[in-house]
């Protein structure tokens, strides 16, 4: 591939989804790209960089987009933010109205198949019925590949994928295929109750532009995803998520995460956790 085209491509997958890919790196980009020709039934980069530019260029970008990001996620992960969520979080809430005054929102900004939203689901309802009369709350799922959103969305998964979820949360949140039935790789399927699917919505949204159809949330999380951007777009997509953030809300980022580029307001309040105003 000569440098122009994979610059080219480069500076396409930045502009559109905020993605970095070293144009040095060319065996990594070079393996990806080999699989979208193949499907597409071309024989050289230059003819595919075309395919980018065209007018129907953005179907196809996005299609790239699916097979560079990364999507890789598992229920509870960074449990400590789903235990400070249980016993800090939800209560401060709480306690100031939402759940009350608002229905208690949960924001997944970047949910790839979903895990991270149900995980959230599960200590939330948990905690609704410590409430007299229980809460108001409800969850959005985003991400910027519309394939893991539907995942997310049909919210089946194997038993190896839900390794992370306890016996008894299994048994109050998950409907068991029956023996013989759905069978995934030799393992039956579990699907979300729809106690939690009930709750819970979906939207395709890219994070580096601004996102009026999210509703205010009270806590957002935004974890494993900061780590793909350059800075520039690393505050891009912090302003216009804490935008989407009620004020005395919390934002939650991954462990790895760099917090630089977090808007003016925003206090740190416990392990890669901010609070708003
Ligand atoms: C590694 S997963 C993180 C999943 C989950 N938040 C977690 O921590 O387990 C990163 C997700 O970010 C999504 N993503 C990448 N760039 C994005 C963008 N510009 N806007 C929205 N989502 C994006 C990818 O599609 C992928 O599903």
């Amino acid at each position: 591939m000569s440098r122009r085209v994979a610059a080219a491509i480069v500076e396409r997958l930045k502009t559109v989804a905020g993605i970095r890919v070293d144009p040095k790196n060319q065996q990594f980009l070079t393996f990806r790209l080999d699989r979208r020709l193949q499907a597409l039934g071309l024989d050289s980069y230059e003819a595919y960089l075309e395919v980018l530019e065209s007018p129907s260029g953005e179907a196809e970008t996005a299609r790239l987009v699916e097979s560079l990001v990364t999507h890789t996620t598992s229920f509870f992960r960074e449990p400590a933010h789903f235990d400070w969520m249980e016993k800090t979080g939800l209560p401060t809430l709480n306690e100031a109205g939402a759940g009350r005054l608002h229905p208690l929102t949960v924001w997944s900004a970047a949910c790839s198949t979903g895990p991270e939203l149900w995980s959230a689901g599960m200590v939330l309802d948990r905690f609704s019925q410590t409430i007299t009369g229980g809460l108001r709350w409800g969850m959005v799922g985003s991400d910027i590949s519309a394939g893991v959103l539907r995942r997310a969305a049909g919210a089946i998964f194997t038993a190896t994928e839900l390794a992370g979820v306890n016996e008894e949360r299994k048994r109050q949140y998950f409907l068991r295929s029956r023996p013989g039935v759905a069978i995934a790789n030799g393992q039956r399927l579990y699907r979300v109750a729809p106690e939690l699917r009930n709750r819970a919505s979906f939207a395709q949204g890219n994070l580096l532009q601004e996102l009026p159809d999210i509703p205010l949330a009270d806590i957002i999380f935004l974890r494993n995803v900061l780590i793909y951007f350059a800075p520039d777009d690393r505050q891009a997509c912090l302003n216009n998520v804490t935008a989407r953030l009620r004020q005395g809300g919390y934002l939650i980022l991954g462990h790895s995460d760099s917090h630089h580029g977090l808007p003016p307001g925003m206090t740190a309040c416990g392990p890669s956790i901010f609070r708003k105003g």
